[in-house]
């Protein structure tokens, strides 16, 4: 069994980070969202991944490599543009072969690993594994219709008026069954090839789709809020760890871990909280479910439910929260009067102030 992990696309709700950089590697808890997915495909004993790559694709290679550190053999397969999860299949044909693989979305993130879906696929013999969850969103997502024994007897990509509320996750399991499918579909509306419009042929055509009903965390980090929720829920199960300095100025409080190399002074930890390599927080509140990345500066600042990337730092601010901050940015406070706000923000940003 093999694995094809899409790190490809646009990643237009997370402008203007996703300008710059590849989505898949914003940092939950200082980790790309993407190493936990290729970390799940080697714990469910796959080894050969091929990734689809798209305009990021330098940064990609850059961060995952030959994959030998995650125990992986990775093929790189480059899409020219994002033309659909089933216009994937289609380019890493030759990458699959006529082996059954797990399709991954880089950018969904799913607590439990594979283990179990890639056990129950290879016992069942089916043609596609698709797995769901209930969403209070349904229109955000693929929609699954569900007929009275829980068979999936229809499938619609972000449908205005959902049939139901069982969303498709991003880990998707098939056979070599799949490449007829991704051949027989045109493009949608939107001019993508779906990958729901591919199972929905399987179904049509009397293949075997099987659903599973994913009960455990499941999040797919494309927006804001689910990425602070998914940085929540992986600060929750950190172990306090202190490889940094901490002045006897401060306190710690919670699952804190302090990264080697990063100093605290004069400052209220309160977990959960991940301070990465190098940092420096001076007299500061930096609050539960926060995540300060490499070489980060925080100065006379109260932050917290935020995710800091590297390189950036945050001087004189009270009081932030709910916040993505991207690399090498500078937040500070603005001295004398009048008593304006100077900004210097990047395309597609998002700023809300206290007026
Ligand atoms: O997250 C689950 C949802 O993922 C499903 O419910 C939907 O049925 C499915 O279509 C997909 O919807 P998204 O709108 O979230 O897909 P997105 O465009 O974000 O792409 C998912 C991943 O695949 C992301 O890591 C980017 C990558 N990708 C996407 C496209 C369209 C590619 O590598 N190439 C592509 O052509």
């Amino acid at each position: 069994m093999k694995a094809l992990v899409l790190a490809g696309g646009k990643g237009t709700r997370l402008r203007p980070l996703t300008h710059t950089s590849a989505k898949q590697l914003v940092p939950v808890a200082n980790k790309p969202v993407l190493y936990y997915g290729l970390e799940a495909i080697r714990d469910a004993g796959i080894t050969e991944v091929g990734i689809i790559t798209g305009d990021t694709g330098a940064e990609v290679r850059e961060a995952v490599g030959d994959g030998s550190r995650f125990g992986l053999e990775v093929t790189y397969i480059p899409q020219e543009a994002p033309l659909g999860l089933a216009h994937c299949v289609l380019i890493a044909q030759e990458f699959l072969g006529d082996e059954p693989f797990v399709m991954y979305l880089g950018d969904n993130f799913l607590v439990g690993g594979i283990s179990d879906l890639v056990g129950a696929f290879r016992r069942g013999g089916y043609d596609a594994q698709v797995l769901l969850t209930r969403v209070s969103e349904p229109q955000f997502y693929g929609v699954a219709e569900l007929g009275p024994a829980g068979e999936i007897i229809g499938l619609q990509e972000k449908p205005a008026f959902p049939r139901s509320d069982m969303a498709v996750v991003g880990v998707y399991s098939f056979s070599p069954a799949i490449h007829e499918a991704v051949r027989a579909i045109t493009p949608s509306a939107r001019g993508e090839l779906e990958i729901t419009d591919a199972i929905q042929w399987l179904i049509d055509n009397g293949r075997a789709v099987h659903s599973h009903l994913v009960t455990g965390y499941w999040k797919d980090t494309g927006r804001l809020q689910d990425l602070l929720e998914c940085n929540r829920m992986i600060l929750e199960t950190v172990e306090p760890d202190n490889r940094g300095t901490v002045d006897g100025l401060s306190e710690i409080t919670g699952r804190v871990v302090i990264e080697p190399g990063a100093v605290v002074e004069n400052s209220v930890l309160r977990g959960p909280i991940v301070v990465g390599a190098d940092a420096k927080i001076q007299s500061s509140y930096v609050g539960p479910f926060t995540t300060i990345g490499p070489r980060c500066v925080v100065q006379d600042t109260e932050v917290e439910y935020s995710i800091v990337l590297d390189d950036s730092s945050i001087h004189g601010v009270s009081r932030l929260a709910h916040s993505l901050i991207g690399r090498n940015v500078e937040v500070s406070r603005a001295e004398g009067t009048p008593n304006t706000y100077g900004l210097m923000v990047g395309d597609h940003s998002r700023i809300q102030v206290r007026a």
